[in-house]
């Protein structure tokens, strides 16, 4: 029993992080995978599917989208610019950043899964819950590629890049899934024995 809810809340936390990294800028401007602060007092907030200037007097964002043109940001607030090759790879880079959202429905599935099931449904939950851990870790060499490029040309171009909450987010539950499906799993086995002994014991079996 024990097991068994351990897997499940490791699920949940898991699909509450991802979630949590889903709604990032341009959505809410203050959840991002990395931010840059400008000279005026401004920031610039890049999130999964697209990016803010979070200012004291508002917030100016792009709309929702998947993919967005990141290093024309980055020549946009005085940075010297990527190289055209660079910019299309990191264009690229940002449309693959839908798997966050990917991520988090996956996870939601594996929980509802977990929730409504008994016995032999947990290693379907663990299944769906493994398949969640390696979207979220593909996302998260994506997130560390993507944005790991562009503080490292920021910082090497007079600026000052720093990873945000939201790219620890994802990390986190890229490594609270793989738990979440080890415990699952488990959830599956024992609780198979189990009901075998109950079975063996009342003569039923
Ligand atoms: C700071 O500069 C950016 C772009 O260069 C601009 O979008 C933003 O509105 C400016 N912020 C303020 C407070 O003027």
């Amino acid at each position: 029993m024990f097991a068994l809810h351990v897997g499940t809340f490791l699920i949940f936390a898991a699909f509450a992080l991802l979630i949590v990294a889903s709604i990032s800028a341009p959505t809410v401007a203050k959840i991002d995978f990395l931010h840059v602060p400008l000279n005026n007092g401004s920031s610039v907030r890049f999130g999964s599917l697209g990016f803010c200037i979070m200012s004291p007097d508002g917030n100016s964002c792009t709309p929702t989208g998947v993919g967005y043109r990141i290093a024309n940001e980055i020549s946009a607030i005085g940075i010297d610019a990527f190289n055209s090759a660079q910019a299309a790879t990191l264009h690229g880079l940002t449309q693959a950043l839908i798997l966050h959202q990917i991520a988090a429905g996956v996870s939601g599935i594996a929980l509802l899964l977990a929730l409504g099931s008994h016995r032999i449904g947990f290693l379907f939950a663990s299944a769906v819950a493994f398949l969640a851990f390696l979207i979220a870790t593909a996302v998260m060499i994506i997130d560390f590629t993507l944005f790991g490029t562009v503080k490292h040309h920021v910082d090497r171009n007079g600026g000052s890049a720093t990873f945000g909450n939201a790219i620890w987010m994802v990390l986190a539950a890229a490594i609270t899934l793989f738990f979440a499906s080890i415990a699952t799993c488990f959830a599956c086995i024992t609780g198979r024995r189990r009901t075998r002994r109950t079975r063996a014991a009342t003569g039923t079996y």
